[in-house]
């Protein structure tokens, strides 16, 4: 397999850092170059990251002595060094989705984790189980950039991965209503316990934004292209809380649907068993053997105990069982970090570079 040379914008934070470590001994990509703020421009990345390293395993070596580029300032640079680049960085909307802009013009594929361009109607915002189809729209926005090689492309947000993969398979027996409830880990505010102790023995009922996500980017995920412009699903419709929990990692969902034409338990359970994305058939490095597993036990899926499976790149479900006011409810699990953030774009970026839409120059 031919090998990409990668870049990473946001690189110092937290799903920069998870970049970072996927990226050592990644089959295909090579970490070329890394970009943050003015404020660790210069610096190595050891020094960069100095007292805020959040990953359980050290820094990569290669990483370490690498110079911190000035994500802003050295866009031209950075793009003729690269293939194409991941950008996770902490910024104001408009900014980022100029920023991100400004590499994909500069002929730099940029494969994002920010939010700022979810809606763009041209932006794919794909997890490669599901809607790998929505890459049909990168022509169209090529055309709109005035690129050859540029383009953006997204991932969804954290929150939806522990259960939009479960309800997906199920959509053919017409799914129609959809309660949720996540209960989200900290890692997905870009923190850990000792920088924000408040949330050690706390639940806090509120995480900005995210119930509007919740609810809506499920529809763009099961979307289709039409003339250009990927054009949302109308059903089913979802309504969501999400909080934030005491978990280190690990967005955890409790799920109710109803359906049309109900299933039966077992049919259910044998469509989540059977299910395979197109990341599966092109067996992609980070893709999950098995991307849907569903576990007996009663007391599981756990965030402690089932949030690396496979990687952190599969989905964990349990507890389907029959509801009193909606046909079933279930609990889903996904690794908001990995699955959720920097694993789902490395997916998507193997995903891209497999179907001809990244190349190595
Ligand atoms: N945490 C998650 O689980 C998660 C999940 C999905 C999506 N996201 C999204 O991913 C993005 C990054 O989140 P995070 O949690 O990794 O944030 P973070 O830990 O606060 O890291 C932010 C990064 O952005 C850089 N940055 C800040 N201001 C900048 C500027 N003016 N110019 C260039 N770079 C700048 C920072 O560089 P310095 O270190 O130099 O300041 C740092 O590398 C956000 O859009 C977030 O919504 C996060």
């Amino acid at each position: 397999m031919k090998q990409y040379k990668v870049g990473i914008i946001g690189a110092t934070g937290m799903v920069g850092q998870r970049f970072v470590t996927l990226m050592e001994n990644h089959p295909w990509f090579q970490l070329t170059a890394i970009a943050a703020s003015p404020r660790s421009a210069g610096k190595t990345y050891e020094q960069a990251v100095a007292g805020r390293w959040a990953m359980k395993t050290p820094i990569p070596q290669q990483a370490k002595d690498m110079v911190v580029l000035d994500a802003q300032a050295d866009v031209e640079k950075i793009a003729s060094m690269v293939d194409f680049v991941f950008c996770a960085v902490d910024m104001k909307k408009e900014e980022i989705r100029a920023l991100e802009e400004r590499y994909a013009k500069a002929e730099c594929p940029v494969v994002s984790n920010n939010s700022a361009h979810r809606w763009t109607e041209d932006v794919p915002m794909v997890v490669p189980e599901l809607n790998a189809q929505h890459l049909d729209v990168i022509p169209a926005q090529r055309r709109r950039l005035g690129t050859q090689r540029g383009f953006i492309a997204v991932k969804s947000n954290c929150s939806i991965q522990s259960y939009a993969p479960a309800l997906h398979p199920l959509r053919k027996f017409g799914l129609e209503k959809v309660l949720v409830c996540t209960y989200q880990a900290i890692s997905g505010a870009g923190k850990t316990f000792e920088r924000w102790p408040e949330m050690v023995d706390n639940l806090i009922p509120y995480i900005g934004g995210e119930e509007e996500k919740s609810e809506q980017e499920p529809l763009k995920v099961w979307g289709e292209v039409v003339d250009g412009k990927i054009v949302s699903a109308q059903s089913p419709s979802i309504t969501a809380q999400c909080l934030h929990v005491p978990v280190s990692d690990g967005h955890t969902a409790a799920v109710f649907m109803s359906f049309a034409n109900k299933p039966s338990i077992e049919e259910i359970k044998q469509v989540w068993a059977e299910f395979k994305g197109r990341a599966q058939e092109l067996n992609l490095p980070s893709a999950p053997k098995q991307f849907l597993h569903y576990f007996e036990e009663p007391d599981r899926p756990q965030a402690k105990l089932d949030r690396e499976l496979e990687g952190g790149m599969a989905i964990s479900l349990g507890r389907l069982r029959p509801d009193t006011q909606y046909d079933y409810k279930f609990v889903g699990l996904s690794h908001n970090t990995l699955r959720g953030a920097a694993g789902g774009a490395v997916l998507l970026a193997e995903l891209l570079c497999a179907e001809g839409y990244i190349t190595a120059r």
